[in-house]
């Protein structure tokens, strides 16, 4: 092995380990993020992937896993977990009452090397909704942003940027608590690795119909479903309208299906229509030219694939691809999902990939494409 111990070196809660040839730290932790209430999901994720992982630490919204002593971690690694949000290697912890501490701490783990990015991002503080809370990056993290960039100077090579670029080394400290910062490291690849802590800044449109709405927009941004403006999309559970008002505003022409009523400002849309009825009880041929499915029911996921299924798998129905979401009524729910998405394997998706995403509440998306 490459490995060899720096050892303590200040009074702070510190260690880090070196692979002399990149001066990358050697993996020893593995950190992730989660929302609030998914740490049982995402640590039972993780003993069935990864069984060598031994979970370690944990605060509500953030665990970490220790990494076996021989640990590689190849460029291209992915976790492939639902649950985490985000996932980075540790390589040292921050303590200290004052934020000049903290920030000094971060400048030691970082010694001399460089990295492309700097990701500085909070772990969730209560569950999506308790509190009328919403995770995502705070005004607290755009503050430690700005004062560690100030600290590290050109060892960040890039501007600040929303999103970093694929294969870029990106530094992350997450704000774990007031005066305990984790710092990490990671490679971005995936589209979700590239966001700060894959955060998206919550861009609240006025007259915003309901949460669906930043829900739709970000299962669209992480699924790169290839939608084209103009093409007919279909919604089951679509009351109020939030997701259909996201899919009228990237120019979609939309079929709303929901018993329930619809808010004027989607209803009124020249390209909506909304079919008052459950979804069995809509004639396939309905579905004639519809490309795109989405279906978000406030029902158990066994209910809303049999809804599904029944359209799919009708003779007359082409479906390219779907936005699912599936309500995880009990978090025991979370240990079916991979009988979920092989069942809609089953109906000739072969891409089928689910995420917590940051606007999901107790719930996951779920993205299934059929080659164009
Ligand atoms: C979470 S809400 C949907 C929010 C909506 N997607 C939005 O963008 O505002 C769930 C909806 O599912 C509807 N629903 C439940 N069972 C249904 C079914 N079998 N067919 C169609 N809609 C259903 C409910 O009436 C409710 O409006």
């Amino acid at each position: 092995m490459y490995l060899r111990r720096a050892g303590l070196q200040s009074i702070f809660a510190f260690f880090a380990i070196e692979l002399p040839l990149t001066g990358l730290p050697a993996p020893r932790f593995l950190m992730t993020t989660c929302q609030v209430g998914a740490e049982a999901a995402l640590k039972h994720e993780l003993a069935i992937r990864w069984p060598e992982f031994r979970f370690s630490y944990s605060r509500p919204g953030f665990l970490t896993f220790k990494l076996p002593p021989d640990a590689e971690i190849r460029d291209d690694f992915e976790l492939g977990a639902v649950f985490a949000r985000w996932y980075g290697f540790n390589f040292g912890k921050a303590t200290g009452t004052d934020e000049a501490t903290r920030l000094a701490a971060v400048a030691t783990m970082v010694g001399d090397r460089q990295f492309d990015q700097l990701h500085i991002f909070p772990r969730d503080r209560y569950a999506p909704g308790d509190h009328r809370y919403e995770p995502g990056l705070t005004h607290e993290s755009d503050m430690v942003d700005a004062a560690l960039r100030a600290q590290l100077g050109d060892h960040i090579t890039h501007e600040a940027s929303p999103s970093a670029e694929e294969g870029q080394l990106v530094l992350d400290v997450v704000l774990v608590g007031p005066e305990e910062w984790w710092g990490g490291w990671h490679r971005a690849r995936s589209r979700v690795s590239r966001w700060p802590g894959g955060l998206r800044r919550l861009e609240t449109p006025v007259g915003m119909v309901s949460r669906a709405y930043l829900k739709l927009m970000e299962g669209l941004e992480w699924s790169r479903l290839p939608l084209k403006p103009g093409q007919v999309c279909a919604e089951i559970g679509c009351a109020p309208g939030g997701a259909c008002q996201a899919l009228l505003e990237v120019g979609m022409h939309v079929i709303g299906i929901d018993p329930a009523e619809v808010d004027s400002k989607v209803a009124a849309h020249p390209n909506f229509v909304h079919i008052r009825k459950r979804g069995h009880e809509v004639r396939r041929g309905e579905f004639h030219a519809v490309r795109w499915l989405f279906a978000d029911l406030n029902v158990a996921p066994s209910y809303t694939l049999d809804t599904i299924e029944e359209i799919v798998t009708h003779p007359t129905v082409h479906i390219r691809g779907m936005i699912v979401t599936l309500k995880l009524l009990e978090w025991s729910l979370a240990d079916e999902l991979p009988a979920y998405l092989e069942r809609i394997r089953s109906w000739g998706f072969t891409s089928v990939r689910a995420r917590q995403l940051q606007h999901n509440r107790q719930e996951v998306c779920v993205v299934a494409e059929k080659p164009g």
